[in-house]
């Protein structure tokens, strides 16, 4: 960096003396897996979010897997998900040996567009990995008027919405399954970590036994009642997601208020479009900022001058069908989801944490501007 100004990172953590102090007794207590802590961290998830039950996982991708498992995906099944999203969400389907199909997403929700997963559905359709990018809610009910009508497993990819409404209830209090993740740049941290949301008591007993090992509830360490995994989380980080979960509603209400502010300072900036804003149906649990640059505009040439400031950004997201292992083991090319592929050319993620601070936010504001003059 040649100006010698602070530099702002794409992302940071929000961790407390609170964290530390919960880390540390589970440290001191010896009990390092499988213990209390764990539990405790499902029943107040579970809580927090409105759903009945809660299995802790290693990873969010680890939760969309075992979803993925129960749901049956086999070879030949092919599951219908969006091209605009973080890999897992189609790669979990290609764990079991089903084939990804990619539906477009809406050009404003950056979502899956239901009418374009109906058109998508073929015989061999067993599941729809939804997910709710960016941290806005998907569109639920029509996805979910699908499977019902069509007799498939609708499958929630909740990583980046953690405290997002859909219809006035918390994502994940209303079904499908969910899965939440927290690699240290989601709302609330874990290190790395995951979360499934259940309405069944079954299916809460299969993740609890998949995650580990395909023991058998109540059986003994060595007994195995199916193929299995360790998708273990372990109490330290359960532990420090504890520590996060007391303070969500603190670090929600700072990345709404740094979201706003950006809003607010990009509103006038020409060359860019601010992110959707919420309606009746759709509250956002603020994920990333990500602006959508106007058609035209050299978006490397935004990015390098953000950088030469000190100022982090990133390409969010590719489209999933292009990349190169995509491409070379299913033939997908351009033009086969047109505002996914739009999108992935002209969406930039600008710094965004709860603690960043309103004059950075001015600092990336200003940049921008004269980037886009
Ligand atoms: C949409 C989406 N799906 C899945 C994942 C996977 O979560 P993890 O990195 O915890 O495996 C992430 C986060 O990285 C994500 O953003």
């Amino acid at each position: 960096m040649s100006t010698g100004v602070r530099s702002i990172p794409l992302s940071s953590p929000y961790l407390d003396e609170r964290d530390e102090e919960l880390v540390l007794e589970v440290l001191r207590s010896g009990r390092l897996s499988l213990g209390p802590t764990i539990d405790r961290f499902e029943e107040l998830f579970a809580e927090r979010v409105g759903a009945p039950y809660a299995a802790a996982v290693s990873s969010g991708t680890a939760g969309l897997h075992l979803l993925c498992r129960i749901a049956g995906l086999g070879s030949g099944d092919e599951a219908i998900t969006s091209p605009y999203s973080f890999v897992a969400s189609a790669n979990c389907a290609i764990y079991e040996g089903a084939t990804p199909v990619f539906a477009d997403v809406d050009a404003e929700t950056m979502n899956l567009d239901p009418a374009a997963v109906e058109a998508a559905i073929t015989e061999r359709t067993k599941a729809i990995v939804a997910v709710d990018i960016f941290g806005y809610p998907c569109e639920l009910d029509p996805l979910q008027a699908l499977c019902e009508r069509h007799g498939l497993a609708l499958i929630q990819d909740a990583c980046e919405a953690l405290g997002a409404e859909y219809r006035g209830a918390p994502v994940g209090s209303q079904g499908p399954s969910a899965v939440f993740a927290f690699y240290p740049n989601k709302q609330m941290t874990t290190g790395e970590g995951g979360m499934v949301t259940t309405h069944s008591e079954e299916e809460w007993g299969l993740l609890k036994s998949l995650r580990n090992q395909g023991r058998a509830d109540g059986g003994g360490w060595l007994e195995h009642a199916r193929l299995g995994y360790n998708y273990r989380i372990d109490d330290v980080r359960a532990a420090l997601g504890i520590g996060q979960l007391e303070k969500l509603d603190r670090i929600l209400a700072l990345r709404q208020a740094a979201a706003k502010r950006y809003s607010e300072l990009l509103a006038d900036v020409d060359g860019l479009e601010v992110p959707l804003a919420d309606d009746a149906d759709h509250v956002r649990s603020w994920f990333v900022y990500v602006v959508k640059l106007a058609a035209g505009v050299d978006r490397e040439r935004v990015i390098a001058e953000l950088e030469r400031q000190g100022i982090a950004s990133s390409r969010y997201l590719p489209s999933i069908h292009l990349q190169s292992y995509m491409r070379e083991s299913y033939g997908f090319r351009e033009g086969l989801c047109p505002v996914s592929e739009d999108l992935s050319r002209r969406t930039l993620a600008l710094p965004f944490f709860a603690q960043l601070e309103a004059d950075d936010q001015e600092r990336v504001a200003e940049a921008l501007r004269a980037a886009l003059a």
